[in-house]
């Protein structure tokens, strides 16, 4: 099957006809603590491994539909208008063309993470369409099938469908119908993500392409699937029992590994900057001096602070500018329900 194929079956015996017109929704980004890194198949997304991730509450994307009297759907993003013959564009269009036949549409997107850094921006922003498509068309999919039209957009994307702990399945069936993301029932209201940005621009090199160069470049590729399960394992029952040591170690260890694949494919992809360094070894130093503090880095310089709320002082103090989460907490989403 193609994503064609994997969405008329999805959508069979649903109407394709507007039930409302300018809808709303919200998806919120995710961070992931064991990497999806690395497609068993590329036209859907679908990955070599389980993933698991931590949802970032109000930060990610607001998106809203509307119906539009023009040849071309028009997209805006941050209030900019996205020029017809960009690559964002022809990307988003591309996939609005799946599921709004010949009807056109005007999509605004507003994001409150910085587009394309390594900051899951794309994982919200298509959970975010997927799910105000969902209203626009009443469908009434459950989660397993949003999930699924997410990841079509972006693989990560189905794990910006539902919040807080959630475990990507990468499944073995060739239309990906097993390969969906499902929320972990744990809640951990102590638990603290610390972004670090230092740069906001997009990315050289996109998840996609490096990912595809790691997997046929890298001699470090083949340990990879194996780490990974292992870190998932270790993770899951980490938050089962909050075990906050082994949760961070176990994160940090798992990204570290991801960029050993990373560096040692051909032409080498090297995300971190100086800053990144620089960060990296500011957390190492806080270890050092007995704190248990963390870090994750995805497709980006950009690192991702793991602690808990009781050292929320001192991340303050030693890292100027550090933007907190806590990803537990209710937050407002401007989504019209
Ligand atoms: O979903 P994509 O194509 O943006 O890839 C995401 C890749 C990483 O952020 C590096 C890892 C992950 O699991 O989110």
């Amino acid at each position: 099957m193609n994503k064609k194929e994997v969405i008329q079956f999805i959508l069979q015996n649903k109407s394709m006809v507007v039930q409302r017109d300018n809808v709303k929704s919200f998806a919120s980004a995710n961070i992931a603590l064991c990497k999806y890194w690395g497609k068993r198949q590329l036209d859907l997304n679908l990955p070599i491994t389980n993933s698991l991730s931590i949802s970032l509450a109000n930060k990610g994307a607001l998106v809203s539909i509307q119906s539009q009297s023009t040849s071309h759907h028009l997209i805006t993003v941050n209030q900019e208008i996205l020029p017809t013959n960009s690559n964002p564009y022809e990307t988003l269009s591309t996939f609005l063309n799946y599921f709004c036949g010949e009807e056109r549409v005007s999509v605004n997107i507003d994001l409150n993470i910085p587009v394309a850094a390594g900051l899951a921006s794309s994982a919200a922003i298509y959970a975010a369409l997927v799910l105000a498509l969902n209203k626009r068309y009443a469908w009434a999919l459950n989660h397993q099938s949003l999930s699924i039209l997410a990841r079509l957009g972006s693989g990560s994307a189905c794990r910006s469908i539902d919040s807080g702990f959630v475990e990507w399945y990468a499944g073995t069936a060739n239309d990906g119908m097993d390969s969906y993301a499902e929320p972990l029932p744990y809640h951990w209201p102590e638990l603290r993500i610390g972004l670090c940005i230092f740069n906001h621009k997009p990315k050289s090199v996109s998840s996609r392409e490096g990912m595809l160069r790691t997997v046929a470049t890298s001699a470090l590729y083949s340990a990879w699937p194996e780490k990974a399960f292992k870190d998932l394992v270790a993770i899951k029952t980490a938050i089962a029992e909050k075990d906050f040591s082994v949760l961070g170690k176990t994160a940090e260890s798992n990204a570290l590994a991801m960029h050993a694949t990373m560096m040692s494919a051909w032409p080498p992809l090297w995300y971190a900057t100086s800053e990144t360094l620089d960060a990296m070894h500011q957390v190492w130093a806080c270890r050092n001096s007995g704190y248990d503090l963390y870090f994750t880095q995805d497709a980006g310089p950009n690192l991702k602070l793991l602690f808990l709320e009781r050292d929320t002082a001192m991340i303050k103090e030693k890292f100027s500018g550090v933007d907190i989460i806590n990803p537990f907490e209710p937050w407002e989403t401007f989504d019209d329900a």
